[in-house]
Order: structure tokens, then sequence, then C-alpha cells
């Protein structure tokens, strides 16, 4: 049943605008699009000018080893040791070059005609069925990929043209200058790349969503909490204030995140780790002075800071409607140090954390569906994503113009 408001004119005459129906199942249509965030709106299929890790480094040796990256089609491949990166499509007629094979060094040949593609430079050396003196050669250039190896995995650079930035630069500094043991899960996934970042580092869904996960088990979680935003170069942190763990709902009753099996919560709000912890801080993570335990960055990185531990989530666009979920824990120790965790990421961690835990993420990602959406306080966390997401794509593409490069459609509109 539907029931309408019907204008009214006030005693001081002025005619007031017709007020929206209410309808019986929800009193305000929310947001109907992301058009507040152009670029974030465009960017279904993932932001261009980054490194995205695509696979594990053993996967790729000698054979084409395909990808599908923000929607483009590609494969990576080595060739003495050494990683490249090339657009899967033959352009003789369009067949994927990831089913050829190197017939000649530092090139790939594709499988129908023998079109043969240096694999530095993308240009075509040989096409082998129309002998030496071909005149195609040289006519035709593949592009090229720019390929990393980093953190036990191959990152490719997905851009307009420009330079890439050094992947140093885009990964989580503290990875870059400590020593860390890595326990790692790479894993397709259905949904919007957008989802699972949101999902990642959204306020309100750990402490209900995953109350139930073994992982949580005998950790206490908050029922709610106030958080703020800070800001602190490349990453934006949630940083905890108030945390309630009973809460008396009026009319309802109590809900609570304490159960007598679970361990005691602490007095004052930590930002280190979403739950009690009293251990003692591994050195190299207390020396990040991080202000929160939830952060994220461009394009799309989530680190949570455990006092023995930090996860950090990447979500890998493949195309609008498939992300990959590569999670990595780190433990910032080296030698001897590195066997306990070990044993426990093996024992425990994988199943618990990496599995079922995540996979109650997986499938949050999997049926979200948005917009529309009515957001509440703790979204501030995703209103604050999107805008550094806008802001930091703003700057990207204002250098790109500078440069003379015209970024593609899908970054721009
Ligand atoms: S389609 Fe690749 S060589 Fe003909
Ligand atoms: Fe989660």
């Amino acid at each position: 049943m539907t029931e309408t408001v019907s204008p009214t004119t006030p005693p001081d005459g002025k005619a007031r605008r017709p007020r929206t129906p209410r309808h019986r199942e929800g009193k305000l249509p929310g947001r109907q699009d992301w058009s507040t965030w152009p670029h974030y709106q465009a960017a279904a299929a993932g932001f261009r000018g980054y490194w995205y890790p695509v696979c594990f480094a053993d996967q790729v040796g000698e054979r084409p080893h395909r990808v599908k990256l923000l929607g483009e089609d590609l494969f990576v491949i080595r060739d003495k040791g050494k990683l490249y990166g090339m657009k899967n499509r033959c352009p003789h007629r369009g067949v994927p070059l990831s089913n050829g094979n190197k017939q000649f060094p530092g090139a790939i040949s594709c499988v129908y005609h023998g079109w043969t593609f240096d694999l530095e430079t993308g240009d075509l050396v040989a096409a082998i069925t129309d002998g030496p003196q071909s005149p195609i050669c040289g006519k035709v250039t593949q592009p090229t990929y720019d390929v990393e190896e980093r953190l036990g995995m191959v990152w490719v650079y997905v851009g307009d043209g420009e330079k890439p930035h050094p992947i140093d630069e885009q990964l989580p500094e503290e990875l870059v200058s400590n020593p860390a043991v890595l326990g790692q899960r790479i894993q397709a996934r259905e949904g919007n790349w957008r989802f699972a970042v949101e999902n990642g580092y959204d306020e309100g869904h750990a402490k209900y969503l995953h109350r139930t996960a073994l992982w949580r088990m005998f950790k206490p979680m908050p029922v709610w909490n106030t958080t703020r935003i800070v800001k602190r170069d490349r990453w934006i942190y949630r940083v905890q204030q108030e945390q309630h763990w009973t809460a008396d709902f009026p009319g309802l009753g109590r809900w609570t995140g304490l159960a007598w099996y679970k361990a005691k919560p602490p007095k004052q709000a930590t930002n280190i780790g979403n739950t009690s912890s009293h251990r003692e801080v591994n050195p190299v993570i207390a020396a990040q002075e991080f202000p929160g335990f939830a952060s994220v960055s461009m394009p799309g990185v989530l680190r949570i800071a455990y006092p023995t531990f930090i996860h950090y989530e990447f979500y890998v666009p493949v195309d609008a409607d498939n992300h990959l979920y590569v999670g990595v824990m780190a433990d910032f120790q080296k030698g001897l140090k590195t066997l306990p965790f070990y044993a426990k990421y093996l024992g425990a961690v994988r199943w618990l954390f990496h599995g079922q835990f995540s996979g109650q993420d997986k499938w949050m990602v999997e049926i979200t569906d948005a917009p529309p959406e009515k957001l509440y306080r703790p979204d501030d966390s995703l209103l604050q994503w999107r805008k550094l997401a806008e802001d930091v794509t703003e700057d990207r593409l204002a250098a790109l113009r500078e440069q003379g490069l015209e970024p593609t459609e899908e970054a721009s509109n």
C-alpha cells in the first residue's frame, strides 16, 4: 500500500514544494548513482596508471601465461628469466598470441601463420610463412606492457602510454623497506572490484558479518564504534575512537559482542588490530606509527595492521564483473624467526582467515548491488575512499594532459 502526502499551503501562504511520496518500503530514495565521483563511477573496469598483481611469479615460465586485466587481454612470459607482457590479440587475424610459443629467442610466434613479435619492443620481426623478406615486417608493432616481479608475484602496469612510476612507490612502504615472510593467496572472484575495496574498508561489516567466523570465535567484537578517517600520505586510515562492546537498543533489548568464552575487551580503544590485544607489537609495525589499524590506498589496496603481522588485500580489476582477490599476510621477521609464522600460516591462518573469514567477504561482494544505496554513519569510510580515488585520479589526468597524453575513454569520463 502506498501512502501519499499531498502538497499543503502553509499559513504564510507560500506554496511549498510537493513532498516526495513516501512509500512503505522506504522513506528516502537514497543515492541513485555515483555521479558525485565521476572518475570512480567510470572506473567499473579499474583505474589505469597502476601496477597490478596478476599471478604468482612461479606460474610464469617460457610459455605465454594469459591474463585479463582491466578488461584487456594480455599475456606474460619469461625469456632468459626476464618478464615481458604483450597484448594477446594477434593483429593479423585476431588469434590469441598466448596459443603460440617461442620459435626464436626473445620473440613470440603466433600459432596460426607464424607472425613473430619481439618481446621487448613488440615489433613484428618476422612473418615466418612469408619468408625472410616479408614486406609486412617493420610495419606492425604489437602493444607491450611493463612487467615486474615483487612479493613473489608478477605485476603488470596498465597505463595510457606514460612512463610507469616505479612499482616500489606504489607498494606499501613497510613491505619495500623491511624483510618479511609472506603468506599469499590469489583467488578469482565474481563481483566488481569496487565492491571488494568497499567491503574491505567498510567500517560496519566486520563486527557483524564476521562475528560468526571461526577466526573471530575467541575474540570479542565491538557492537559499534565511532571512527574518524585520517589521511596520511597515500593512505586514508580508520581511527577508532569510542568502542561499544554492549548496547541497549530501545524497545528491542541488549545486543553484545561479548561471550564467556571470548577474550576480554581492552579498556581503551586500540588502533592496532580490531579486537582486544595485549600483545607486544612487532618493532617494524610499531615504527610505522599507523594512525589507525585499517587503511586503504589507490588503486584498491587494503592494509590491516595487527600487533604481530600485517594483512594486505589487493583487489585487482579483471573486468567490470570480476576481480582477483590477492591476500598477503606479512610477518616482519627473518631467519629462524620465520618458522613460527609458517606453522601458524599453514596450520591456521590460511584456512581460517584467508579461507572461511575471507569467504564471507567474497559472498558479500558477489551479492552487493549498488547504486542505488542509502548510506549510514559508518559509511563515511566509503565516502572518504571514493573521494581519495576521485582526487588522485584528477591529479593523474592533469599530469597526463601536461605530457600531451590522452587518457582512454573509461578513465576520463
Ligand atoms: S593470426 Fe596470428 S599470424 Fe595469422
Ligand atoms: Fe570482511
